[in-house]
């Protein structure tokens, strides 16, 4: 019984003492073991006579019960130290400021249809598509250019091989929009538009906007009237001035170019403008009375009219930008400048 006492004093010494789960267990199997202390205890009970093996076996087995108890409790202490060790390092300020993301932006050409389509969107014209890859119907016939048409030589098409086209300007959607809503209508669409060229001031993907409006009594002041509107607000110039010089396109007549004042030097002269005080802008005129036709509407009753610009001209325009390549270079050091 004395020894019992003396090593239950040490047990509990030897326990309190155990820094971690696993000198814990070390402590466990030293007294509880198989071949452990309070374990050997026990196996010297048959040396007793019967009487004194019994209250000797119940003082072991309370012992032992005593000592299981106590290396469960030192157990949950020693986990529950280490998971508070653990919350305290891993431990995150939640108040702290954040790191502060980087927050992409919109391409200028994106912003600059955005634009263009809230001025026209105020004009009354809603946006219309069509698809970039385009057949020979919608992108030339339809719109008066016969097969043999020379004007079907300055477009540089991309062919596919299975017939079809890469669009070469936004006109087909004129074609698909007209076979598919009776006028009144009143539309733009803008998009990607393909030729085969490329050097400092031509892309073989650059963008579009066209527009179109057809009614019972459209004439050529409407034109004016609507795109020198445009302009001052696109360019928020109010005093901007618009000239129409007559040319040619075969899907119009009569067709025309339009300049504005250079909003660089305000129609004084300068490099921009190499020094005519004017920008071209875009090409437009009245619907050919056969484009009317090929698409079902009554050009006796109907007239309209038509342009179409280049989205980046205007980007260029706006933003001072000089090489139209930084468009499509994707550096960031471009693009974040409009976020
Ligand atoms: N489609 C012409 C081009 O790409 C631009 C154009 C000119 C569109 C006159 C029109 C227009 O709608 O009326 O060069």
């Amino acid at each position: 019984m004395q020894s019992l006492l003396e090593l239950m004093g040490q047990a509990h010494e030897q326990l309190s003492q155990a820094a971690s789960l696993a000198a814990l267990d070390q402590v466990r199997v030293h007294y509880l073991g198989k071949s452990g202390l309070l374990t050997g205890q026990l196996k010297q009970l048959g040396k007793l006579s019967p009487d004194e093996r019994k209250a000797a076996g119940q003082e072991i087995n309370n012992a032992k019960q005593v000592l299981i108890e106590a290396l469960e409790a030192r157990r949950e202490s020693l986990q529950a130290e280490a998971l508070n060790a653990r919350l305290q390092s891993e431990a995150v300020d939640v108040t702290l400021p954040g790191r502060g993301m980087s927050q992409g932006g919109l391409h200028p050409i994106t912003l600059t249809i955005q634009r263009m389509s809230e001025i026209f969107g105020q004009l009354g014209f809603e946006m219309a598509e069509g698809p970039e890859i385009e057949d020979d119907f919608h992108n030339f016939t339809a719109l008066n250019i016969p097969e043999t048409h020379p004007a079907r030589a300055m477009h540089d098409t991309f062919y596919l091989e299975n017939g079809l086209l890469l669009r070469t300007h936004t006109s087909p959607v004129q074609v698909r929009y007209l076979m598919n809503h009776k006028p009144p209508v009143r539309v733009i669409a803008a998009g990607r538009v393909y030729r085969c060229d490329s050097d400092m001031t031509h892309s073989p993907m650059f963008h579009q906007m066209e527009g179109l409006m057809v009614d019972t009594d459209i004439t050529f002041a409407d034109l004016k009237g609507i795109l020198k509107t445009f302009f001052r607000e696109f360019f928020e110039v109010d005093d901007l001035e618009t000239r129409f010089r007559a040319s040619f396109f075969p899907f119009t007549e009569p067709s025309a170019e339009t300049d504005i004042t250079c909003v660089h030097c305000q129609g004084k002269g300068c490099r921009v403008c190499k020094n005519t005080g004017w920008l071209e802008v875009m090409g437009c005129g009245m619907v050919h009375p056969n484009v009317l036709k090929n698409v079902g509407v009554d050009s006796e009753a109907y007239t309209g009219f038509a342009f179409g610009m280049g989205v980046e001209r205007l980007a260029m325009l706006r933003y001072q930008i000089n090489d139209l390549r930084v468009m499509f270079d994707n550096d960031v050091r471009f693009l974040t400048q409009f976020h």
